[in-house]
């Protein structure tokens, strides 16, 4: 949930610290810090606020010289965001930084207060920099006192840490949260992702559970939990710093919105095999498995959550596969009881999300198939399953998702066409019109709807007066209408709710007076009559209705009403077309609203807590 950073060699720390945590802003931005080795001593500057009260806080604090260095920015947790519970955290010889949550802090601070330590903060981080201080006290040994205090710990953690007396060295360790350790010309990192280090290097290791890392400028070196040393085997990562930077857009949720046409060809090519048919094999999933899989059972969070809903729609229409969609910090609690022959299907763009983490160990524990589809290389949600699909969208840094959400719902798309020709139920001719819808109409029709800014913009105009809006829609329309609701509310903080089309009436319309905004999605041409039905419903009560429908109406649409019109060239085109409409609707509202639309408040990108 927090981004860390750390960095030892020949150039000067403090610029690359700040370049990184500029990046890492999106996971957390509650408060910042660094701690930097002056002339061998361990000195901190961290504030509340962003990268911006931090450079503010260096002109009267400058850290001279350094070479050594470890950052932090802020989702806060334990504690709320205030300098004090800032990181780093010093106690003793140790100063650390840290993502995650350590579940049995309350235990380890009453033993440790008892010793007599006295705590500044109401972090739990703070707690473990005093239980790693407490056993290198007694060992001496920067690496023991990291493994033994590690062991006494519960929960999730990433730790950078500077130990006093070790000039030079970064020390780091990981269980549960992400961390990366890195090798550039002139020294060696750690991050919590890849994109931070972007600037200085492509040449990194996933550090995997438990591992520990001393970092010197000469090197770095792996520990194991038994005390074995090992070399990282280095990876190149594809991504460049271009993929991480705005180019040109005002946003990064606007240039990513618009980078969906090409996500959805890098998602949707290599899955169609040179007959034109969905075919996994690239991702070593052979056509035989889709014939085993019974029924599914998707488990997300969020809008990875409502990509899951559209799946369910396809997999049970198309591949009449029975499907069930699951919240993910539910899951666990009430997991539904999952015939033979099921299997669990765990999405997330960031591929660190603590609950869909949790719920796909705990389809793995009780023995059923698992199947991740992730955007992130290389996390831990697309280490730990069985099988892994990678949506291909690139960097996504915006805390809303947009090319995120478009390439898993193209996923699942293909995923189903794969089931629905493996088991007979559509022919070569039909799953061949599938893909080339995926890889040509629906690029197409996003393309298409990028051209409607000022439609978006008027519509917006009117959102912004207004505190509740709401969003209908019935099937596939309803699972969009969710995913509509959730990035305007959390990108423009307009309360807003979705609702089956046909359910309003059984209460929630009472809430519809004159004026109220009433957004109704319809691309299913079956159910155009019925939704019809229900947006005269909110009409005659005096909402201001909006449609965002399929351009081939049979009746032309009340010239009175906005009106986004759907390209019909395919199914899948003209849902996709709606999905880009509802994206843009939001990023203009909250635009008109100034906003801060990449990073809304109270929100991380990667929420890596349960
Ligand atoms: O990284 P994940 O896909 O697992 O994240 C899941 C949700 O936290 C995420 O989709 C969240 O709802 C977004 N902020 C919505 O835009």
């Amino acid at each position: 949930m927090c981004g860390i950073i750390g960095y030892t060699g020949t150039a000067n720390a403090i610029p690359k610290m700040m370049k990184g945590l500029s990046v890492l802003e999106y996971r957390g931005y509650d408060s910042v810090g660094i701690a930097a080795q002056e002339n061998s001593k361990t000195k901190i500057v961290k504030c509340k606020g962003r990268i911006g009260a931090l450079e503010e806080k260096l002109r009267d604090q400058p850290i001279e010289g350094s070479h050594c260095a470890i950052g932090h920015t802020r989702w806060a947790t334990h504690g709320g965001p205030s300098d004090k519970n800032a990181h780093p955290h010093r106690v003793g010889a140790v100063t650390l930084v840290h993502n995650g949550i350590i579940e049995n802090y309350k235990d380890l601070r009453a033993s440790l207060a008892e010793k007599g330590v006295i705590f500044q903060s109401e972090t739990d981080t703070e707690v473990a920099a005093a239980l790693i201080n407490d056993c290198f006290a007694q060992s001496g040994d920067p690496v023991a006192s990291i493994r033994e205090a590690s062991e006494k710990m519960k929960g999730a953690f990433a730790f950078g840490i500077l130990f006093e007396g070790y000039p030079g060295e970064v020390f780091a360790v990981r269980r549960g949260s992400p961390l990366i350790l890195a090798r550039g010309k002139d020294g060696y990192y750690i991050a919590s992702d890849m994109t931070a280090l972007l600037p200085f290097t492509k040449e990194y290791y996933a550090l995997k559970e438990n591992q520990i890392v001393r970092l010197s400028p000469g090197g770095g070196r792996i520990v194991l939990s038994d005390g074995t040393k090992i070399a990282p085997q280095w990876e190149t990562t594809t991504m460049t710093p271009e993929s991480a930077q705005k180019g040109g857009y005002s946003h990064f949720m606007l240039k990513e919105i618009h980078e969906q046409p090409g996500a959805v060809v890098k998602s949707v090519s290599p899955r169609i095999n040179a007959d034109g048919l969905p075919d996994f094999s690239s991702d070593g999933i052979e056509p035989a498995f889709w014939q085993t899989v019974k029924s599914i059972q998707i488990v997300a969070c969020g809008s990875a959550m409502h990509a899951g809903l559209v799946g369910l729609r396809l997999l049970e229409d198309l591949a009449k596969v029975p499907t069930s969609v699951s919240i993910a910090s539910e899951f666990r609690y009430h997991p539904p009881i999952l015939p033979e022959g099921s299997l669990v299907i765990v999405i997330s763009q960031s591929g660190e999300t603590a609950d869909t983490l949790a719920a796909l160990r705990y389809a793995k524990e009780n023995g059923i198939p698992t199947l991740a589809i992730v955007n992130a290389v290389e996390t831990t949600i697309a280490r730990e399953a069985d099988r892994r699909i990678y949506t291909f969208a690139g960097p996504e840094i915006a805390v809303a998702t947009t090319k995120g959400y478009c390439t898993q719902a193209s996923v699942l798309w293909m995923i189903a066409a794969a089931i629905a020709h493996t088991t007979g139920r559509i022919d070569d001719a039909q799953a061949k019109a599938i893909t080339r819808s995926l890889l040509c109409d629906v690029p197409a029709a996003i393309e298409q709807m990028l051209t409607l800014e000022n439609r978006y913009h008027k519509i917006a105009r009117n959102l912004i007066n207004h505190e509740h809006v709401f969003y209908i829609g019935r099937g596939m329309d309803y699972a969009l209408s969710m995913e509509a609701a959730l990035k305007l509310k959390e990108i423009s903080y307009i309360h807003c709710e979705a609702y089956a089309a046909g359910e309003l009436k059984h209460g929630t319309i009472s809430l519809v007076e004159p004026g109220t905004p009433v957004l109704a999605i319809c691309t299913e041409q079956a159910l155009l009559e019925k939704t019809e039905s229900n947006i005269r419903e909110v009409r005659s009560r005096g909402a201001q209705v909006t449609l965002i429908v399929r351009d081939d109406l049979p009746t032309p649409p009340d010239p009175a009403e906005e009106v986004i019109l759907l390209p019909t060239s395919s199914e899948a085109a003209t849902v996709f077309a709606a999905l880009t409409a509802i994206q843009y609707i939001a990023y203009e509202t909250a635009l008109l609203l100034g906003c801060d639309i990449d990073r809304p408040r109270n929100l991380a990108k990667s929420v890596t807590v349960e």
